[in-house]
């Protein structure tokens, strides 16, 4: 009992003392907000577990949600906050928190944070928040910011609520359909915002809109155009603004109930498609200009119309209809898109009483001149001014109107002059009777039957401006075409390639990680040993250069986009999530010809570069071992603050889930042969890591969880985040600790010294796992037996009871006892206390090999040369299949002839590796 309980006894104590288990980090964070904020009236958060704390809920010890509305909090929110990766709702509103609100972690769903008096936002708040569908933050101390554009990345949210959150600058073109295809509430009462409307907000599924109140010197202004097409609008606030232009079209607004135009700039006649909108239930007007006669809404509807003069309808009873001469100005003035500098002195019913009227000049009781001169319309000429038959003179030059001179003025009885001059009006000029003088000097294209330049802007436009505005929405949707099309590119050559090579190259990869995040009690640690300083410059994450190699991975073109990813994965729906682990969330994805993929999405928030690092690690081991028994790399994407990894999809998902959860998921317990089919499978995929790709790969992770079975049932090794190269002529060197309990060679946990014998010893403790179906660490025994490989040697010692540890799942006969005791005997020497005792993965596979060729003597390996080729990194293989391909079209790729190139091709088509990547490292021998 050399290796015995008062090891794992000290074990045990060395690691309570040093290091902190991943699930007590939601703990300390907790602690933390506890300290920071205070409550007046009684929060009961005195329980030694932060799940049992008032208003707290956890899920398997995870925070997942915080609800402290209403609680008349003071205090602050720490930075922490952030590390609490599984909470999705969030709520502090209503209390008197301050300073700066902290980064939330991506999992969150539903912030409410409104009616405190935080500070700020960090700046790349919304950065990674995809998972959002609710926020509302406003009335809170901000200082002065912008919308972020950012929020565009928040592709599930339903709700932004920021009225009086201190916004300064223009509403963005980001509330769109594309981005926001849920979003239903967009308040941003109470800002300080200024310019348009967006014109993004056409089409969109907005029922809510309120930018009412802003208190910016401009407020927002432009024309209310775009409503006319948010055909969801249930409620419409933009009160309070300097709105021009008249109300427009709403007769496809059908839900609309709830609309406030009130203390606007907004012009011309109410529309009947408003007053007759069956939905409306309230509608406010005051204080516009509004004009015609004063709308009459059905009784049902609450009106707030003003009608003692603060718009400027012609009378001050509603329904009364105005003038014919009233009537016939309006329709003058409506191509004019009902000039703001008209409406306002146009009050009342009688244009011709004193002369206020501007640019209408009486005789008596009769208009006898129009004079629009240099006021800046834009907009067509009425044929409506035909209607005005006393006036003489009709003075409209010096604006910017388009199209043509009606034909219809010339029938004007009483007309003498007529004067268009510097327009940008085109076409033949009527033929007016001969004593009408008529100047259209100044029009470019009078004359022409077409204007040269662009067509027309709306009435009541804002005339260039919005030129400017069309083609800037104009490129904006040519890129989104054109990003359609690159998904398109992407989906396309997806398939191909599958065609090509997707059924050889790696039949069914991917990895399923458990849905905890360990082996069942196993719990996952990366904490600094002890003393860490390092040996011979390599350690952790630093001394060899990993971003070099991430460049070459770049040249192969394997970087994915963020939005493909999304698009592949649901926007990375909770109903695509294959596993949880250490790093991140791995998603199921499917391409559109239903090939199947798997994404990790690696945690935004890991502690300082450490994600980064595991990231980078992962790429670059990935990029340089490939074998038939490691999961294959697809691709990667590290885009803002997104770091993810795709691979092939294994559909039978984990070794771990196969040989102890598989009750619970209704599998069928492994037979024995296939067990050994599995442990030899990962003996050559880790023999292969230690040496035969030409470097010194060491996996530090292995256990159940990482071993992911094709629908073959044929394994590979997965999760190689936490892979280290072993420098150059250095067989041992120390590192951070980094592991999982129950796996950890004893040498490895106590002095972070790592050799390959560190995975000899985690294989060993699989092979014990998967003799007896029990995990290495199974807090259901009785203390004594916990410890799996103290348990295994013991029993080991009784040669007559030793059958009694094979696993009760399996049915195992004569021959199968037979390799069961040469298993057992190896396993028992993966995990001899001393690294030198302990075999080579390579004694692994000749041992296993004999075995599993007993029981699948008619399933020879294809490929039995430790994987395809070892001078390739991926990139360089695919390119040169793709090129055999071309050369030979009728060649059948398949796994022994093509897709392994020989040794001439090798060399001759094959650049140099770029040196950084420690390639001057020659020794497989580590040990
Ligand atoms: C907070 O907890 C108290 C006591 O359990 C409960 O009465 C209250 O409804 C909770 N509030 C919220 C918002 O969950
Ligand atoms: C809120 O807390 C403040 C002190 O922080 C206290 O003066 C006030 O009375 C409390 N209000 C309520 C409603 O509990
Ligand atoms: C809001 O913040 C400003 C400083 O930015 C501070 O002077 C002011 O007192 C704060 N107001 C409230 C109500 O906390
Ligand atoms: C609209 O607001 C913008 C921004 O405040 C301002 O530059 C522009 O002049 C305004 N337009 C009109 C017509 O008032
Ligand atoms: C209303 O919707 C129909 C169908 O989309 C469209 O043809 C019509 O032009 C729309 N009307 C207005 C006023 O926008
Ligand atoms: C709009 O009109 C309704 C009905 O008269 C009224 O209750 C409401 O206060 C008004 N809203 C505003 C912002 O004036």
């Amino acid at each position: 009992m050399g290796f015995g309980v008062s090891y794992v006894l000290h074990l045990v104590l060395l690691f309570s003392t040093i290091f902190v288990p991943a699930w007590s980090q939601d703990g300390d964070v907790m602690q933390k907000l506890k300290t920071s904020i205070k409550s007046s009236r009684n929060l009961d958060w005195s329980d030694s577990d932060y799940c049992k704390w008032e208003n707290v809920t956890c899920n398997e010890a995870r925070v997942t949600r915080i609800q402290l509305q209403s609680r008349n909090l003071t205090g602050f929110l720490p930075k922490e906050l952030v590390q609490l990766t599984a909470l999705t709702d969030f709520y502090c509103n209503d209390n008197n928190l301050y300073g700066d609100f902290p980064n939330m972690p991506n999992s969150l769903q539903n912030l409410y944070i409104d009616k405190n008096k935080f500070t700020s936002m960090p700046s790349d708040f919304f950065d990674n928040m995809s998972s959002l569908l609710l926020v509302s933050m406003g009335n809170n101390n901000f200082t002065q910011w912008k919308i972020p554009s950012s929020l565009k990345n928040c592709l599930a949210l339903k709700t932004f609520s920021a009225n009086n959150a201190s916004f300064v600058g223009e509403i963005p073109e980001i509330f769109g359909e594309e981005n926001f295809p849920s979003l239903v509430t967009l308040q941003l009462s109470y800002n300080s915002l200024e310019g348009n409307l967006p014109n993004s907000l056409a089409g969109t599924s907005i029922e809510n809109l309120w930018v009412n109140g802003q208190k910016s010197t401009n407020k927002l202004n432009g024309t209310l155009s775009v409503i006319q097409k948010m055909t969801s609008l249930k409620v419409l606030w933009v009160n309070v603004n300097s709105f021009t232009g008249p109300i427009p079209d709403l007769s496809n607004l059908t839900q609309l109930e709830d609309v406030c135009f009130r203390d606007n700039r907004l012009t011309g006649v109410v529309p009947s498609t408003l007053t007759s909108l069956p939905s409306l239930r309230v509608v406010n007007l005051t204080n516009n200009q509004l004009q015609g006669s004063p709308p009459k809404f059905q009784d049902s509807v609450k009106v707030d119309n003003d009608l003692s003069g603060t718009n400027s309808f012609c009378t001050a009873v509603a329904g009364q209809p105005c003038s014919p001469l009233v009537n016939a100005l309006l329709s003058v003035v409506e191509p004019l898109g009902y000039p703001y500098i008209l409406a306002e002195s146009w009050k009342g019913n009688g244009p011709c009483g004193d002369n206020t009227w501007k640019g209408v000049i009486c005789s008596g009781s009769n208009i006898s001149t129009i004079d629009f001169r240099k006021l800046g319309f834009s907009g067509s000429i009425s044929s409506s001014f035909a209607s005005l038959s006393s006036v003489t003179k009709l003075l409209l030059s010096n604006n910017n109107l388009t199209g043509t001179i009606p034909e219809e003025l010339t029938n004007m009885p009483a007309l003498k002059e007529i004067d268009v001059s510097n327009n940008l009006l085109y076409g033949q000029i009527p033929k007016f009777r001969e004593d009408v003088v008529v100047n259209a000097a100044g029009n470019p294209d009078i004359g022409h039957d077409k204007p040269s330049s662009p067509p027309t802007p709306s009435p009541g436009g804002k005339d260039k401006k919005k030129f400017s505005v069309g083609a800037i929405v104009g490129v904006v949707i040519g890129v989104v075409c054109l990003l359609g099309l690159g998904v398109l590119v992407f989906v396309m050559c997806r398939r191909r390639y599958n065609k090509r090579y997707g059924k050889v190259q790696t039949p069914n990869a991917i990895v399923v990680h458990p849905r905890h995040s360990g082996d069942g009690n196993a719990v996952k640690i990366s904490v600094a040993a002890a003393g860490g300083s390092l040996a011979g410059g390599v350690g952790g994450t630093s001394g060899f250069s990993q971003s070099s190699s991430v460049q070459n991975v770049e040249a192969g073109n394997m970087v994915i986009s963020i939005q493909v990813l999304r698009e592949v994965t649901n926007n990375f729906s909770e109903k695509n999530i294959l596993g949880k682990g250490g790093f991140g969330t791995v998603y199921k994805g499917e391409l559109d010809d239903g090939t199947k993929i798997a994404v990790k999405r690696m945690q935004s928030d890991m502690v300082g570069d450490k994600g980064l690092n595991e990231f980078k690690s992962e790429i670059a081991v990935l990029t340089k071992v490939r074998h038939r028994h490691l999961v294959a790399l697809l691709g990667y994407c590290l885009e803002d603050n997104e770091k993810l990894l795709v691979y092939e999809y294994m559909p039978q998902g984990t070794l771990s889930q196969h040989l102890f959860d598989w009750k619970d998921d209704g599998l069928k317990p492994l037979e024995w042969k296939r067990r050994l089919s599995i442990a030899l499978d990962v003996a050559r995929g880790v023999e292969y890591l230690h040496g035969l790709a030409q470097q010194i790969f060491i996996h530090r992770d292995l256990k159940p969880s990482n071993i992911l079975l094709g629908d073959d049932m044929r394994a590979k090794v997965s999760d190689f985040g936490l892979v280290r190269l072993a420098p150059e002529g250095q067989a041992s060197f120390e590192t951070r600790l980094a592991g999982t309990f129950g796996y950890l060679a004893p040498e490895y946990a106590v002095t972070g010294r790592v050799t390959t014998k560190v995975d000899v010893y985690s294989y060993g403790v699989i092979l014990m796992e998967i003799i007896t179906g029990r995990r290495a660490i199974d807090n259901s025994q009785p203390d004594e037996n916990i410890h799996l490989v103290t348990w295994f040697r013991r029993m080991q010692l009784n040669k007559d009871s030793f059958e009694k540890i094979i696993d009760p799942a399996m049915d195992i006969d004569e021959e199968g006892l037979e390799s069961f005791r040469t298993i057992a005997g190896l396993a028992s020497h993966c995990c001899a206390r001393e690294p030198h005792q302990r075999p080579d993965m390579g004694h692994m596979v000749n041992v296993l090999a004999p075995l599993v060729e007993i029981w699948k003597p008619s399933e020879p390996d294809a490929e039995d040369m430790y994987g395809i080729d070892l001078d390739m990194s991926l990139p360089q293989a695919l390119s040169k299949w793709q090129n055999m391909e071309g050369r030979s079209t009728t060649l059948d790729v398949s796994y022994s002839s093509s897709m392994i190139p020989s040794c001439e091709n090798t060399q001759s088509s094959i650049p140099p590796r770029s040196p950084g990547f420690a390639d001057s490292f020659t020794s497989a021998d580590a040990r």
